[in-house]
């Protein structure tokens, strides 16, 4: 996991993270996910008035990826915070945005980044963040 380029993934989830939509919570999301063809792509959650419609940004990177072609995920960084340039927490991905995560990568080896800063992260597998899961190797 050496060559997870951390610090660029961070940097493109906080850039991402200034686009977020978001009139209704006022919490503003950004997430950058690393391909296995070592491409980054960006996202940010972006709210609806009907509220259901409405995506997260770890779903709308990873969307992005797999549009493209991406079909393995190798890590990805999430920051979230209130409106406002502070990132003072951290913002783990929700159930959902897991679930999707666990389609496209090995769980033992796919790493999430939660972040508040270049500086200031911590890291997890998705095993850790998603134990016992369920994915396509049940359905062959
Ligand atoms: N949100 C994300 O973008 N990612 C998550 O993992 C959790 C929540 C968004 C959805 C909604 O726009 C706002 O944060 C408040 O829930």
């Amino acid at each position: 996991m050496t060559d997870i380029p951390v610090k660029e993934l961070i940097t493109s989830a906080i850039e991402a993270r200034k686009k977020a939509y978001t009139p209704y919570s006022h919490f503003k999301v950004g997430a950058a996910v690393l391909t296995g063809e070592l491409r980054i792509y960006t996202g940010c959650n972006i709210e609806n008035a009907a509220y259901s419609p409405g995506i997260c940004a770890e779903r709308n990177a990873i969307y992005k990826a797999v549009s493209e072609g991406a079909r393995k995920l190798k890590a990805i960084a999430v920051v979230g915070d209130k409106e406002g340039d502070a990132i003072t927490q951290y913002a783990f991905p929700c159930g959902v945005c897991r679930q999707v995560m666990r389609e496209f990568c090995n769980p033992d080896e796919m790493m999430v980044i939660v972040a508040k800063s270049c500086e200031e992260y911590q890291t997890y597998t998705l095993n850790q963040l998603l134990p016992e899961s369920f994915g396509p190797d049940h359905l062959k």
